[in-house]
């Protein structure tokens, strides 16, 4: 059986896109919950910024100088734009899994810093046929996530598609870059 934080849990698109992460940049876990993805960008070297409402499932992590920590409810965050503690920061990676609060959308794609790149998947429309998330408003719809970085970040890769692993779903998914000289065009 795999251990709980090991290898077999990650996102099988954010391992593929990882390269794309500048190596040694700062990497935020937006909704970080158990941390799968906290954990294997500080096992190849980065210092990851996670943030989650409950932060319990990184408890074990507190106090690494490689892991920072941000409790935060993302849904109501004060000032900044509604992006709260994260206001202004970019980062090298932003990785997005499972996770859609979709006035967030624009802010995530502005902390992607120059040279930096988005890595985001989560449920889309049609999942409701699986089971849950099945409200609308946790669901992507065709195409948001290529017109979220559209004029912003340049698509590497996007799927919309019917996964059986690790459970039969609707996903959809991006990776995209910003270009190096690109720190102006981090807002519409
Ligand atoms: C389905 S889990 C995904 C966790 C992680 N990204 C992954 O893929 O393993 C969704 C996460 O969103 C967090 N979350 C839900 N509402 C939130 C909010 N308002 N602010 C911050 N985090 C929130 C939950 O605590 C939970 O950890």
């Amino acid at each position: 059986m795999s251990p709980p934080h090991g290898p077999a849990t990650r996102s099988a698109w954010v391992v593929r896109f990882a390269e794309l992460v500048p190596k040694a940049g700062a990497v935020l876990d937006l909704a970080c919950g158990g941390g799968r993805h906290t954990r294997f960008f500080i096992g190849r070297g980065h210092r990851v910024t996670s943030v989650d409402i409950d932060l319990s499932g990184i408890a074990d992590l507190k106090g690494r100088a490689d892991v920072e920590p941000i409790q935060a409810d993302l849904e109501n965050a004060a000032g900044g734009d509604g992006w709260g503690p994260l206001a202004g920061r970019s980062f090298a990676g932003v990785i997005v899994t499972n996770y859609l609060w979709r006035p967030l959308l624009v802010n995530i794609v502005a902390a992607v810093g120059p040279g930096g790149a988005l890595i985001y998947e989560t449920f889309a429309r049609g999942n409701e046929r699986f089971g849950k998330p099945s409200n609308p408003d946790f669901l992507l719809q065709d195409g948001e996530l290529l017109d979220a970085v559209r004029g912003r970040l340049k698509v590497v890769a996007y799927e919309c598609l019917e996964v059986s692993e690790p459970k039969p779903a609707i996903v959809q998914r991006i990776a995209a870059v910003r270009r190096a000289d690109d720190a102006q065009n981090r807002r519409g």
